[in-house]
């Protein structure tokens, strides 16, 4: 998604822009560009398509030397990506960069277009800055008052730093279901939309919260809330590495991530396991008396974070014996779900900025559930500081589109709450003990998929010139199949489904042919026999297959079956360590293709806009 970096400051800024909108490259984007306003207060624009390199060496023609600028990476949503539609974005003497979708554009055009102004861009953002302009020549009055009148007739999501050629000493801000961060330094401050782009300049945070505007120069920082009072937000000292997005000596960031999945696991269960129980004590007080009280689990996520989701509904009724359901966030938010009485609302996301479901979250407070939890990879994000209680995965910063690491730490946490809840709810203890057990094993099984990456590899050679494969799971290694499906389109662009293996003489069977690859998920446990009888039929239609197994299955290879046997594994955590398995057989079969592995076309690492 779209990435901003704002600077003012008594040195020049033009590196820090540059190197800030490199550091936000990994959100995926199309186009950028910087604006920046010199000594002698004159506005330089420069824009590009394309990687933030070429924007980079088209600045070194030009003297873009300022104390004051802001830049931005655009991934289009209205209008092509083209040099035109990438912001910043001009009226007159203000200069606007926006991340988020603004949803009445057009009413807003049409009664710009009346007081005379004219259109050059196809986006929603050129609105903003005429808006802005209009309004300011129009009304007396400080900065932040112009932009708290112009964020009040906006409709949508937003993050916007505004510059003012007439007073370049001040960049003003303000957020709306998109992130904004204030980065705070000795006589200059920034503005961004995630603090891994001002790492190099500060450690020292201010996240904007909903509805704030604000103005920074270099020496002071104001912020009014969405009624308009002065308050005072926070100051965040980062915890988050320098060196996030560096890739190391790995070549692509998904693979560093698969890679980092032991430790991030080890880290995720480090201090909430001990003696066969699980602690959560960051819950907060009252928590337990608050899940005590829990008759039902409604889980909302989207993408990777829905699959583990998925898993966690077997899980929490399997284990903790609570019903739960899993949806969608997009659909949630948009029918008419009634609650049922005692439910806990939980979202499941990597960023903690996913637009839907933050919009189910809020939806859930206006309909009245019971609570609200969030289990998300970013300490900062909106859905912790909007939720109840927060469980945070401790993967760190998850740079490559495709989750791996952070799909895995979900999971991770998502079974220590089905113990805990299961624990309040009294249920047997032993099951406790052998999470907690899984889990504590969990690490070293994951390093012997790991060991596995060369076998995995040469299973990825066949895939080569595969336009559609077919995801087989059964039981909790359904939603690891749906994950293996999402996780191979979208790095490898190969067509993929995952069914419920028992659901295949329903329809699906009639794909089976010598050209479709089916990836069955096997593993040792009670439905391992059910799950034979569909590789039969698969087979004897002469359907290619592949068994991810463990190491003492019974399965005969045979002409068109290929066995790949991982070492054995605690049953209960199965999903998690064939979900690794997967995902290397995604990787390599993307590298095999030649596709972008870290920026697969047309998608964005954080969905902030619907
Ligand atoms: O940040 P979130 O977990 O809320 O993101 C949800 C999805 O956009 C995300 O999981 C997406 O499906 C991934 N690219 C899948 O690899």
């Amino acid at each position: 998604m779209c990435g901003i970096v704002g600077a003012v400051a008594q040195r020049d800024i033009n590196e820090i822009l540059l190197k800030g909108l490199r550091r936000l490259e990994y959100r995926g984007y199309d186009s950028s560009g910087l604006a920046v306003v010199d000594k002698y207060g004159h506005l330089k624009l420069l824009r590009r398509v394309g990687k933030v390199s070429v924007l980079i060496d088209a600045a070194q023609q030009y003297d873009l030397t300022g104390n004051i600028g802001i830049a931005h990476t655009r991934w289009a949503t209205h209008g092509k990506p083209t040099e035109n539609n990438a912001h910043p974005h001009v009226s007159g003497h203000i200069v606007v960069v926006h991340n988020g979708m603004i949803e009445n554009h057009e009413p807003l055009r049409e009664k710009l277009r009346e007081h005379g102004y004219t259109f050059v861009t196809q986006t929603d953002t050129e609105v903003i800055a005429h808006l802005v302009h209009w309004e300011q020549c129009q009304h007396s009055g400080a900065f932040f008052e112009v932009i708290q009148r112009v964020v009040n007739v906006l409709r949508g999501a937003y993050g916007i730093v505004i510059m003012d050629i007439r007073n370049p000493g001040v960049l003003a801000a303000a957020r709306s279901g998109s992130s904004l961060v204030i980065g705070l330094g000795i006589g200059e401050n920034f503005l961004a939309s995630d603090q891994l782009a001002l790492l190099p300049v500060t450690r020292r945070f201010i996240f904007l919260e909903e509805g704030d505007v604000s103005e920074i120069t270099c020496c002071t920082v104001r912020v009014w809330n969405q009624a308009g009072n002065s308050v005072k937000r926070e100051e965040i000292i980062s915890q988050v590495k320098y060196d996030a997005i560096d890739k190391g000596l790995y070549r692509h960031y998904m693979q560093k991530e698969i890679f980092e999945q032991p430790q991030a696991i080890k880290n995720t269960i480090a201090g909430r396991v001990n003696h066969g129980e699980v602690i959560l004590s960051e819950l907060g007080f009252g928590a337990d008396a608050l899940l005590l009280q829990v008759q039902h689990v409604q889980i909302i996520a989207c993408g990777s974070s829905y699959h583990s989701a998925m898993v966690a509904r077997y899980w929490f009724e399997a284990m903790a014996e609570v019903s739960c359901d899993v949806e969608i966030a997009s659909e949630f938010r948009y029918r008419k779900p009634t609650m049922r009485p005692g439910s806990l609302f939980i979202t499941v996301s990597q960023s903690g900025e996913t637009a839907d479901t933050l919009s189910a979250l809020r939806l859930s407070k206006a309909i009245g559930y019971h609570s609200s939890l969030t289990i998300c990879n970013v300490e900062s994000s909106s859905l912790v500081r909007e939720s109840d209680m927060a469980l945070m995965t401790r993967s760190g910063a998850e740079i490559s589109v495709a989750s791996t690491k952070s799909f895995t730490a979900q999971l991770t946490v998502l079974l220590m709450l089905v113990a805990h809840i299961g624990r309040l709810r009294g249920r047997c203890k032993r099951i406790e003990e052998s999470i907690v057990h899984a889990l504590q094993t969990l690490p070293s099984s994951i390093e012997q998929v790991l060991s596995l990456d060369q076998l995995i590899k040469t299973v990825a050679e066949e895939f080569l010139d595969k336009k559609h494969a077919l995801f087989l799971g059964r039981g909790d290694l359904y939603p690891i199949a749906m994950e293996a499906a999402l996780k191979l389109k979208e790095i490898s662009y190969i067509h993929a489904e995952a069914y419920a293996a028992g659901e295949m003489k329903h329809g699906p069977l009639a794909l089976i042919d010598a050209h479709m690859p089916v990836i069955v998920i096997a593993p040792n446990n009670q439905l391992l026999e059910k799950l034979k009888s569909n590789i039969e039929e698969v087979k004897v239609r002469g359907g290619l297959l592949y068994i991810f197994t463990e190491k003492d299955t019974v399965f005969t290879a045979s002409k068109n079956m290929k066995i790949i046997r991982l070492t054995q594994v605690e049953q209960i955590v199965a999903p998690i360590f064939y979900a690794v398995s997967m995902q290397l057989l995604a990787y390599h079969v993307s590298l095999i293709k030649g596709t972008n592995v870290d920026h697969p076309r047309n998608l964005a690492k954080a969905v902030t806009v619907e």
